[in-house]
């Protein structure tokens, strides 16, 4: 069976953007690759956090991953941190990386603006190398996730090459999974923008905990365009697009099959149906989530992932090693 690796960085309540970018995808291909989901704490802690915070935000998103279908029997469910071979890695992959290239990511440039007053953590710049080596090490075929992580995805790809290139084969190159609706959910409010966990106001952004009518009241006052026209056009009608995206992903359609329902409706109809679409598969999952979070099995789901990933991570640090050289004659 073929592998697939991906994981999401516990900074934040999650939002629609996380479920339809990334969740939703993992659920629909449990079935067809064995599935490596972590929660990448290591990556969080490329941006200042809070440890209580922290410690709260990883255990919901484990109990998220759950909620959404994940099952924990055909994926192995577990925290980045509890592996220390995903920091080995990439030390080893940082010594094979160009400074030129890690100045290019957009993520980088975009996160280290926002810190320019309290100082950019090596961690943030090098944080492409760190996800590198968490798909590297596990030789994961695919990696599904949202839009924005495509470029780390790309760079993953050519450290591989660049490594095998000169060792001789060791790493398996993984092809990137977007899904074709839904790659990049905007923000409600500015819909130019993602819609990201980390934003300031959260009027544009919906959490998949949120009140259910809360998530309905952010749809309603979603920005919009002024023609009344339910047309795909992300550079004219950037509101209207988002909202076309979210409807067509969530109900499993094309953008043109929703152009066509809703080709003699009026936005208030249209801004509805998707309130209710969107409330309709999120209270199923934050059911779930209340009765997870308030349960034992959490700890015990990563127990049980930390022991499978381990030795596989453990036996690949080992065989790269060999290859370059490192450790006793
Ligand atoms: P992050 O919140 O940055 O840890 O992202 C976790 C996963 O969710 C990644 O695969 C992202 O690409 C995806 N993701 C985050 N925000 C969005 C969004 N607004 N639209 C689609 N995918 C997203
Ligand atoms: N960087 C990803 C994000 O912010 C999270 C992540 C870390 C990841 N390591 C990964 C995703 C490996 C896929 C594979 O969204």
């Amino acid at each position: 069976m073929k592998k697939l690796i991906s994981g999401i960085k516990p900074t934040g309540q999650l939002t629609l953007g996380n479920y339809i970018g990334a969740i939703k995808q993992f659920v629909k291909l449990q079935n067809e690759y064995e599935s490596f989901i972590f929660v990448a704490d290591l990556h969080a802690i490329t941006t200042p956090q809070n440890k209580k915070q922290l410690q709260k935000l990883i255990k919901e998103l484990v109990a998220l991953y759950l909620a959404c279908g994940l099952d924990s029997s055909k994926n192995t469910i577990y925290l980045q941190s509890e592996n220390p071979y995903h920091a080995h890695l990439s030390w080893v992959l940082n010594c094979h990386t160009y400074l030129g290239e890690l100045n290019r990511m957009t993520q980088f440039k975009d996160k280290a603006a926002k810190l320019k007053k309290e100082g950019i953590p090596a961690g943030l710049y090098t944080y492409p190398v760190l996800m590198a080596s968490d798909i590297l090490l596990y030789d994961a075929d695919v990696v599904p996730v949202g839009d924005d992580q495509k470029q780390h995805v790309e760079i993953t790809r050519r450290l591989a090459e660049r490594f095998n290139n000169k060792y001789g084969s060791t790493f398996k190159i993984p092809d990137v999974i977007i899904t074709s609706t839904g790659a990049r959910i905007k923000d409600l409010q500015d819909p130019t923008k993602k819609m990201d966990k980390s934003s300031v106001s959260d009027k544009g952004v919906i959490l998949m905990l949120d009140p259910i009518e809360s998530i309905k009241q952010k749809i309603r006052r979603a920005v919009t365009d002024n023609d009344s026209i339910i047309k795909f056009d992300e550079k004219n009608k950037p509101g209207i697009s988002n909202l076309i995206n979210i409807y067509a992903n969530l109900k499993d359609i094309s953008i043109k099959e929703t152009e066509e329902e809703f080709k003699k409706a009026n936005y208030g109809d249209f801004k509805e149906a998707v309130a209710n679409l969107v409330t309709e598969v999120l209270k199923p999952i934050q059911d779930k989530y209340h009765q997870i979070i308030n349960s034992n099995i959490i700890d015990d789901i990563l127990n049980q992932g930390i022991e499978k990933a381990l030795p596989l991570a453990k036996a690949k640090c080992e065989y790269v090693s060999k290859k370059i050289g490192l450790g006793r004659p």
